[in-house]
């Protein structure tokens, strides 16, 4: 991974990915595109990692978005591609089977919102700025955008958002439910990584069952989804975890988890 774009750090079981481009807001670059890809998939593979948290560098943005100038001299095809470079990486991270918290520090604009969106949880600063600007560059949101805020937060809400292009504050999109939670600036690094050890502490198969649970049955019918939590479900009584969990309910002690 490149060190200059992307910051990681562990806390525990916990990976914190910094995308540091600060001076340029956090633009997502084609290099900081790849830089995610090889840490998310590093994070993937390492037992050691039990939930990975997204966040920008520097006091004011998350991500302001693609990166305005690398766009400007884009071919169709080079457009194209440069989207499906930004998609193959978010829906990798959206498929990841352990949790991805943004830790939402500022403005989270076009690809920026696009990436916290792709995340399982977005805990959000009280001074965030979320937004799909992209018509006023005369573009349209090409990182899931138009696709994943619609599956959040509905047609009204996605319809208002992109076809404006105005950025709305994080208390509006709590309401929209675009955010999880809204916590004072001064609290994000603290609150979210409370909810980080949160779910670092918890049973990381069942975690991976939800997540596949909510990625398999939010795209098919009701019928095929609940079959596929069924079948999910009945995979839990070979982890070693519900075994533990639910006898340490019954003894009135804490559980301790392994992950197998
Ligand atoms: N791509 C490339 N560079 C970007 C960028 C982006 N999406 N967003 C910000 N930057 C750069 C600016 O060009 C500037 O670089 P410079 O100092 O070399 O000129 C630097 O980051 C700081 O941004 P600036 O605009 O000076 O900060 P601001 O506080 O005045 O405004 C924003 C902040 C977020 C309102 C403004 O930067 C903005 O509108 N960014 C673009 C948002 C957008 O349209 N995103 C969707 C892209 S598809």
């Amino acid at each position: 991974m490149s060190e200059t774009v992307l910051l990681s750090s562990d806390r525990g079981a916990v990976r914190i990915l910094t995308i540091n481009r600060p001076d340029k807001l956090n633009a997502l670059d084609a290099a900081t595109l790849d830089a995610l890809q090889t840490a998310f998939t590093a994070a993937a593979g390492d037992e050691g990692v039990r939930v990975v948290v997204l966040t920008g560098a520097g006091p004011k943005a998350f991500v302001a978005g693609a990166d305005i100038a690398q766009m400007n001299t884009l071919s169709p095809v080079q457009g194209r591609d440069f989207a499906l470079r930004g998609q193959r990486m978010m829906r990798f991270v959206e498929t990841m089977p352990k949790p991805v918290i943004a830790m939402v520090n500022g403005f989270a604009l076009g690809g920026g919102l696009e990436l916290a969106m792709c995340c399982h949880l977005r805990v959000a600063a009280d001074t965030a700025k979320v937004g799909q600007p992209e018509v006023n560059l005369g573009l349209i949101p090409g990182f899931g955008g138009s696709q994943r805020l619609l599956r959040l937060a509905g047609r009204a809400a996605t319809l208002e958002l992109c076809l404006t292009g105005a950025p709305i504050d994080a208390a509006r999109a709590l309401q929209l439910g675009i955010v999880n939670r809204v916590v004072p600036a001064a609290e994000l690094e603290a609150q979210t990584m409370a909810l980080a050890e949160q779910l670092a502490a918890s049973a990381p198969l069942a975690l991976r069952g939800v997540l596949d649970c909510i990625n398999h049955g939010g795209e098919c019918g009701i019928e095929e989804g609940l079959a596929y939590e069924a079948a999910q479900f009945g995979l839990m009584f070979a982890t070693e975890d519900m075994r533990e969990g639910t006898s340490a309910f019954l003894a009135r002690r804490k559980p301790a988890f392994t992950g197998r």
